[in-house]
């Protein structure tokens, strides 16, 4: 049995729980069967490829407790939209609420020996093998099992979603009867009566939809094809969800095709003879028309579906393996002495990949596709967590996350209408297609802060790549638009400097101040880099100037505006504390009665009002000290250190956003121990659930705060004015570690051994960076450099 503790399905706190599966690099897996752990496995054993989500649940069904599972299926991006009501509403709050949907389970495939149904809770579980493999990305489960009457039966199933077919999955079955011969049946189902979990009293858990949101419209049936075709009521999308399955065995069976309400199933009996092996094929896939018009979804369904029959289950096992192959030769972060560690971190890359939105469409959620936690609403953890993961590790993809943001400036411009800004895009707080979805403004829309951070990662992002293209074409009108608000929120004060008034920052148990640091410093960087942008492209391609400022109405004076606002920014400090304060009032509140909350009152935002929050000095999460990550070189040693130890006492790291961050800082100024305890913390989560709701998805967020911890944290990397530089540590605990960035066209990797640092350049001409100052530079005839 699981010795993992944290197993309810309510919010706990966070003990730290044992785990006894297995430790290996590659996989997790586990050798039993465990009720109690069902709801969170189904996150751990979910697949994924940015698009298609299926939990782990179980092919044949699961009779356990309701409150111990959620068989669910998603579709990065697509959603259903209800109205927001508030009892008491006021101007400009969200209208409406984006919630990604539970959509028709494809993956059922039921087993009947005479007439008893399989069922891993009756009869006997002699063996039990569930995994999943970070490099070949199958799910695989294992069974030996006797049914009461005592047949003894092998099934073994194994699954993918693809990555190299965005709307396809495939999943084989095959069933041994080991000890008799006899009637079987073996079911697969397409079940559209499916619906949303309901919130309940958690705002981090899914909508508050209580009925079904898709509306049947359409079904169809023939051989071994099923098709549902849903239209949801109110975001007016269609959607074809199929299966086809196929029987592939020598003995007798016949097919029946069964309807029953929305649940579409081919029944398969068959003459099974003791030995003999009865193998289940099936693929399934979903088209909705947020990516094709509705006519198409079900020709392109039976297409793909009759294609995916053609290449066969194990040609798409190989093309999966191949391309997590070129994943991790690209993205492999090895880490040498701590086995747990480095399953973590695998599996937190793995999840990542399986995630993320490639298409410009879509892009990753706070729970990726793995659970309605936070009801797949993209947030700012895509630009200042995920993005850098991608950024160096795989920048196609990170690409397509800023295209993604590109779609949605007309919305943001909306948005910025409605929020009584005349000019400028304002962007959502939380959103699936782009309109905000935030029905709590104080810790959503007031969040003006992620204006900032998109236009971060395009700096990033630009300077990693050296992508004029982008700039030019879309990145410069992004920057540009969002800059534009700060000039509309912010205004100069009696000693003229310019203050950024009722924001709340990344910190959540702060709300609705005047001059929130983060905010501010983040904002001058955004103002300073849109002018830089602005005037380089107006010196080098006036012509393509002259086109973004007409689509913006950009007039000549508003650059020299944003470089005044940006020179003149109100950045609190105290000089008797000799630290960076997080906003105007926040040093001169009450500080949290840390000592006199017991354990159980964590998260508080579970246990106090909001306002009780607000009044006192205490932090869910890294807010100036995050500032003192992204803005490094405006910061000396000895200010992050007292910040750090001003802040750090106060945090509460509720937030799976926080402790990544306090690891880097603590690395940085020598902390050594507090930044391996820190990142311990944040690499292990999920697999962990020392939050205590894994069951309602991973944290992609803290998932790519762990690559962070590595890369940022224990390596010191920082891209500072366009140049990379490094300054690594090892942790005691290992013996070295290894990982690769992309950057100007190279890919370098870096390792990091007892004494010495290895720097080799694995692609491109030629690459310069600084290693504790000292600047080197690789290059084709000399690629390695081995520093101490
Ligand atoms: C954090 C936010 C974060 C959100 C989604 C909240 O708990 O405070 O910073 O964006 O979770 O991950």
């Amino acid at each position: 049995m699981f010795n993992r503790t944290q197993k309810e399905y309510t919010v706990v706190s966070s003990a730290k729980p044992q785990h006894t599966y297995p430790l290996d690099a590659w996989s997790i897996r586990e050798t039993s069967f465990d009720t109690q752990s069902h709801f969170l496995d189904e996150t751990l054993f979910a697949l994924g490829n940015g698009y298609i989500g299926l939990r782990g649940s179980y092919e044949d069904g699961y009779s356990g407790p309701a409150n111990t599972t959620l068989d669910g299926s998603y579709l990065n991006g697509f959603y259903e939209s209800e109205t927001i009501h508030y009892p008491e509403t006021a101007y400009g709050l969200a209208k409406t609420n984006q919630f990604m949907l539970n959509v028709p389970n494809g993956k059922g495939i039921s087993l009947w020996i005479d007439d008893e149904r399989f069922d891993l809770l009756h009869g006997t579980v002699e063996q039990y093998e569930r995994s999943l493999d970070f490099r070949t990305g199958v799910l695989l489960r294992k069974v030996l099992w006797t049914s009461s009457k005592g047949q003894r039966i092998s099934i073994v199933s194994r699954r993918v979603v693809c990555f190299e077919h965005k709307h396809l999955y495939a999943i084989e079955y095959t069933v041994t009867p080991l000890n008799f011969s006899g009637k079987l049946r073996l079911v697969a189902s397409l079940d559209g009566a499916v619906k949303n979990i309901e919130a309940g009293d958690d705002p981090r858990i899914g909508s508050a939809v209580s009925g079904p949101a898709l509306q049947l419209v359409d079904s169809q049936q023939e051989d071994d094809f099923s098709a549902l075709l849903h239209h949801t009521s109110n975001s007016g999308f269609a959607l074809v969800s199929a299966t086809a399955s196929k029987l592939d065995y020598s003995g007798t069976h016949t097919l029946r095709l069964l309807k029953n309400g929305q649940r579409l199933e081919q029944s398969y009996e068959v003459q099974a003879t003791e030995g003999l092996a009865i193998r289940l094929t099936k693929f399934g896939s979903y088209f909705s028309s947020r990516d094709y018009p509705a006519k198409e979804l079900m020709y392109r369904s039976r297409d793909t579906l009759a294609q995916a029959q053609a290449t066969g289950f194990a040609e798409l096992l190989l093309e999966q393996e191949q391309y997590l192959a070129n994943f991790w030769q690209q993205a492999d972060v090895e880490i040498a002495g701590d086995d747990a560690l480095q399953q973590g971190i695998h599996f937190n890359q793995f999840h990542l990949l399986q995630s993320v939105g490639r298409d410009g469409k879509t892009n990753i959620s706070a729970k990726g596709v793995t659970g309605e936690g936070y009801e797949g609403h993209y947030f700012w953890d895509t630009e200042i967590y995920i993005f850098p993961f991608f950024l160096y590790s795989k920048p196609e993809i990170a690409k397509k996350l800023l295209e993604y943001r590109y779609a949605g400036l007309e919305q943001a411009r909306q948005r910025a209408r409605q929020m009584s800004h005349e000019r400028g895009a304002l962007y959502p707080w939380r959103t699936i297609a782009g309109e905000e979805c935030s029905a709590y403004f104080p810790a959503g829309t007031a969040q003006y802060h992620i204006n900032a951070d998109i236009a971060y990662s395009i700096k990033l992002y630009f300077e990693a790549t050296g992508d004029q293209d982008y700039l030019v074409n879309f990145g410069a009108e992004i920057l540009m638009e969002t800059a534009r608000i700060w000039l509309g929120i912010g205004s100069y004060d009696r000693e003229g400097r310019f203050c950024i008034n009722q924001v709340t920052g990344p910190d959540e148990y702060t709300a609705l101040v005047n001059n929130n640091y983060y905010t501010n410093a983040m904002a001058r960087l955004h103002l300073n880099f849109a002018a830089d942008v602005a005037e380089r492209i107006a010196a080098k391609q006036p012509e393509q100037f002259s086109r973004i400022a007409a689509l913006m109405a950009l007039d000549n004076a508003e650059p020299a505006a944003w470089r005044r606002a940006a020179q003149l920014m109100n950045l609190p400090y105290d000089a008797a504390l000799q630290i960076h304060a997080q906003d105007d009032s926040f040093l001169s509140k009450k500080v949290w009665d840390f000592a006199n909350t017991p354990k159980e009152k964590y998260p508080l935002l579970l246990n106090y009002h909001p306002m009780v929050i607000y009044r006192h000095q205490v932090c869910k999460q890294a807010d100036v000290v995050l500032a003192l990550l992204l803005l490094s070189d405006e910061f000396s040693k000895e200010d992050k250190k007292r910040d750090f130890d001003y802040y750090e006492p106060l945090t509460t790291h509720d937030s799976s956003l926080s402790s990544c961050i306090y690891s880097i800082i603590a690395s940085e100024i020598g902390y050594h121990e507090q930044a391996y305890d820190f990142f311990m913390e944040t690499a292990r989560l999920d697999l962990d659930n020392t939050h205590g709701n894994t069951h309602y998805g991973v944290h992609t967020a803290a998932m790519a705060g762990t690559w962070m911890g590595v890369a940022y944290g224990f390596a010191g990397m920082r891209v500072v004015k366009g140049a990379l530089r490094f300054a690594p540590t090892l942790p005691t605990q290992w013996q070295h570690y290894t990982f690769k960035i992309h950057f100007q066209g190279a890919l370098l990797e870096v390792r990091v051994e007892p004494g010495r640092t290895e720097y080799r350049l694995l692609q491109g001409e030629t690459l310069r960076l600084s290693h504790r100052g000292e600047e080197i530079t690789l290059t084709l005839s000399a690629p390695v450099k081995s520093l101490a």
